[in-house]
């Protein structure tokens, strides 16, 4: 039976983290787009990897779960990889919602039922997640723990208390890692891990969405005023998740590792704290 890793969102971070930890396994590239699933398959190919694609919408749990049917058939789930997402300026309130929170919600459940022992994932988070105030105690729980198909019902998440879509995004990032945190629990049952990365701005479409998009100005202010003093770039982000996702990572599950350059810890305490 062949090993599987399957990659939901086959963009830059997604097909970095995938190129180290799939060599000798099967590659599912699952996408939104057919031709950037297509596009990524073509690399993987030509670089010797056994891979095949797949159209898939986090946002769905049917298109979930015909993911899952269509990895299962390959062989053992061995890797799960959670790279697909939607940032504050490409999306609405809605749809961050749907994709980013929920979508994960749903990732993780449908997932989490038939990950291999020995298997491991990752979900990538964001620093963005970190910048949001604490949530109460009971707030925490309640993203963490509330069955997916309820989440979106939250009053927290109602129209009214979602005042933009970087309050979404910042929402659905800090949901992500509550939800890891959760499902490590649940996916141990299973003799498996799974983690958070949570990573800083990272030169991918998406960043550049961002860099380029109405908060350009506030990022660029970010890379400068960040300890290391740059943006980071999908192989390092890869790196970490290889670690999380190997043998070297086997004492880490329910984490959320945070690679921001230091973004974060200049938020709080430094140059970059709000006046
Ligand atoms: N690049 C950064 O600076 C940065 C920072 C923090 C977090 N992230 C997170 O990293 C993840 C990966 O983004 P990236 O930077 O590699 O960008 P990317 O644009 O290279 O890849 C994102 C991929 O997600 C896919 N996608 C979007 N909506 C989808 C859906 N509903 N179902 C399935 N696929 C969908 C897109 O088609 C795209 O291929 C995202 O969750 C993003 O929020 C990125």
């Amino acid at each position: 039976m062949a090993e599987v890793v399957v990659v939901i969102g086959a963009g830059q971070i997604g097909q970095a983290i995938a190129r180290r930890v799939s060599s000798g396994k099967h590659v599912v590239l699952a996408d939104l787009h057919q031709d950037s699933a297509q596009a990524a398959a073509e690399v993987f190919l030509n670089t010797g990897f056994d891979a095949t694609t797949a159209v898939a919408d986090v946002s769905s749990r049917e298109s979930l779960h015909a993911l899952v049917e269509t990895a299962t058939g390959y062989g053992d789930v061995k890797g799960v990889i959670h790279a697909a997402g939607v940032s504050p300026s490409q999306a609405p309130v809605e749809t961050i919602l749907k994709v980013d929170l929920y979508g994960t919600a749903v990732l993780l459940e449908e997932f989490g039922t038939v990950i291999a022992p020995g298997g491991a994932g990752v979900v990538i988070s964001s620093q963005s997640g970190h910048r949001l105030p604490a949530l109460t105690a009971e707030q925490d729980h309640a993203l963490a723990t509330t069955p997916a198909e309820e989440l979106l019902s939250l009053p927290m998440l109602a129209a009214g208390q979602v005042t933009d879509t970087l309050h979404a995004y910042q929402l659905a990032k800090r949901a992500n890692s509550l939800r890891v945190k959760a499902e490590a629990v649940r996916w141990a049952k299973r003799g498996a891990r799974v983690n958070t990365i949570s990573p800083g701005i990272v030169i991918t479409p998406l960043a550049r969405d961002e860099l380029t998009g109405p908060r350009g100005e506030g990022y660029r202010r970010m890379i400068e005023l960040s300890p290391v003093g740059r943006a980071g770039t999908p192989d390092e982000i890869a790196n970490l998740a290889a670690l999380l996702m190997g043998s070297d990572g086997a004492f880490i599950t329910g984490s959320d590792i945070l690679a921001d350059g230091g973004v974060t810890a200049s938020f709080y305490y430094g140059e970059l704290a709000p006046k």
